[in-house]
């Protein structure tokens, strides 16, 4: 026995062993790492931005560049990439990269910047030394202040781009000095089309549901799909959707969608049965509400406008949650409340 578990292991780090680059092996590279796109083409979803991106590194001359969406769909990748295509071998002499962990104040940018900025690197022509600002929505605006007239003054041989969450952090006359791309949440087909080819390169042993599962509870964001695949395998083996939902640790949307079906059925007492359970469990009241909400957007079975009324609800049960009112009582009346919204629809909504 434990000489099978023994080979079985080895076997698995032999496969995802990799070398990084000082040489040494790298046992669990983070598949996040291991997986993300070197090329513009290899970038999923938002493909007219990515269009522009690729016809800019075709083209040369990038102008500064502001890329905003969410986390985890894929800006950092995009502005690497693009980075990588236009400057080539020259990459390490005529990229500074600085992101929110790096120092960023007012000095760094008047120094560090500024004297790349000044650097003497031979490119061809149309080609330009690039700074990149990944998180620069977390930049203070002091330091963004001071920005302006690197950006201006060494625009001929240095040019910007930020990426960030949300552009509307990065001061105005930034943005105007910029072309502003925004990067959409990616759609579920793509994950579920990213997370095939990881699960195929790397063996992986999954079900429908598991897969279902992880798609749902990343919400778009492909960093987080795909760490939760490595955690789920690495910690289970095997992707279903019971172990899915274990190491997310948020509750079972099938357990939520029986007790939303129930309550909009008007059956309250088993709904409670299931919230109960979901309380016991140790899910906090945001948790639950959280849940409730994804699944009643996208369950079977319930008409627009249960939906529509449940989701009001369910909202403002969240707001109440989110004052402080985290209790289980708030979470039994939001059910006593859908409940009713439920049997309403029954009695004077005969032919939906
Ligand atoms: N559009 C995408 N296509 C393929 N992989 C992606 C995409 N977006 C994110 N990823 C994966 O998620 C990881 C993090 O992406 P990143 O570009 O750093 O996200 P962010 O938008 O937060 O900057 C990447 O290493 C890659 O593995
Ligand atoms: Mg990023």
């Amino acid at each position: 026995m434990a000489e099978k578990g023994e080979s079985s292991k080895s076997a698995v780090k032999g496969l995802t062993a990799a070398t990084n680059t000082s040489g040494l092996p790298a046992y669990e590279l983070p598949w996040v790492e291991k997986y993300r796109p070197q090329v513009l083409s290899d970038i999923v979803g938002n493909e007219e931005t990515v269009e522009r991106l690729k016809i800019i590194s075709r083209d040369g001359n990038m102008p500064h560049l502001i890329i905003s969406g969410m986390p985890g769909i894929g800006k950092t990748t995009s502005v690497l990439c693009l980075a990588r295509t236009l400057l080539g071998p020259s990459y390490k002499e005529a990229v500074l990269e600085l992101n929110a962990s790096d120092e960023r104040g007012i000095d760094v940018v008047r120094s560090r910047i500024k004297s790349f900025a000044q650097k003497k690197v031979t490119l061809p022509p149309g080609r330009h030394k690039i700074v990149i600002l990944d998180e620069a929505d977390s930049m203070t605006a002091g330091a963004q202040q001071a920005l302006r007239r690197t950006m201006e003054i060494y625009s001929s041989t240095t040019r910007f781009a930020f990426a960030c969450n949300q552009s509307n952090k990065i001061i105005e006359p930034l943005q105007s000095r910029c072309a502003i791309l925004r990067y959409a949440r990616l759609s579920d087909s793509q994950v579920v089309k990213r997370l095939l080819e990881i699960i195929k390169a790397e063996n992986v042993e999954y079900s429908e549901e598991g897969l279902a599962g992880l798609v749902f509870s990343a919400e778009g964001d492909m960093r987080q799909a795909i760490n939760n695949l490595q955690s789920t395998v690495s910690g289970f083996g095997f992707v279903s959707a019971d172990n899915v939902f274990k190491v997310v640790d948020s509750p079972h949307p099938i357990k939520v969608q029986a007790m939303l079906k129930a309550v909009k059925d008007g059956r309250i007492d088993p709904a409670l049965e299931v919230l109960e359970e979901l309380w016991a469990l140790g899910y906090s009241a945001v948790d639950v509400i959280s849940t409730m909400f994804r699944v009643t957007k996208t369950v079977e079975g319930f008409s627009e406008n249960t939906k529509l009324e449940f989701i009001r609800e369910i909202g403002f049960t969240h707001m109440r949650i989110l004052e402080g009112v985290g209790t289980l009582l708030q979470l039994k009346g939001c059910l006593a409340r859908l409940a009713k919204v439920g049997m309403r629809k029954e009695l004077f909504v005969p032919k939906s």
